[in-house]
């Protein structure tokens, strides 16, 4: 199962389609998520969620059946993007989602880690590292090209 936080034109998911038994996608933005749903409405293993991922991804997250992988990509980037109730919700996120508790062997990427405290409207680098140990303390985590990957253990 794969859950995304920002479907934007749904690359992600139709990257995933031949990989994944069920894909879980929120966009926050009207457009965007009506373009979205339209492109894979033939598709009954995607389900496009309009809203904001903090209220959806942890939902998506308690519905999985096995270790889902979870890509955190939901901010807002630039004009034709939406925004929900914080600009990057990823640490936030990632404590809800710690909350549903995921299966042992989740793995997952919060994106764009070179935004994090470059970007002005950014959370701190040292935020988004400090909700990822605090949420995941038995997580291994790295940093792979541009994406903070956190696996728990299995
Ligand atoms: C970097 S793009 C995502 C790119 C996409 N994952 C892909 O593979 O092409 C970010 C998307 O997140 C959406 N977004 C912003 N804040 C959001 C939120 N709180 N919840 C859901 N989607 C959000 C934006 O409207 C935008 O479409």
């Amino acid at each position: 199962m794969l859950v995304e936080s920002g479907t934007f034109l749904g690359g992600t998911v139709k990257f995933f389609l031949p990989h994944a038994e069920r894909i879980v996608t929120v966009e926050i933005d009207d457009q965007l998520h009506r373009w979205a749903a339209m492109r894979f409405a033939d598709e009954p293993k995607v389900e496009v969620l309009h809203g904001d991922a903090l209220t959806h991804i942890p939902r998506a997250v308690a519905t999985a059946e096995s270790a889902p992988l979870i890509w955190l990509d939901g901010h807002y980037s630039g004009h034709g993007t939406g925004q929900g109730a914080e600009l990057e919700p990823a640490p936030s996120l990632l404590g809800l989602i710690a909350e549903v508790g995921p299966p042992a062997g989740t793995t997952l990427l919060v994106d764009d880690v070179r935004l994090f405290g470059a970007h002005r409207d950014f959370p701190t680098l040292h935020m988004l590292l400090s909700a990822a140990f605090d949420a995941f303390p038995a997580a291994q985590m790295n940093v792979e090209l541009d994406s903070l990957v956190i696996r728990l253990p299995a």
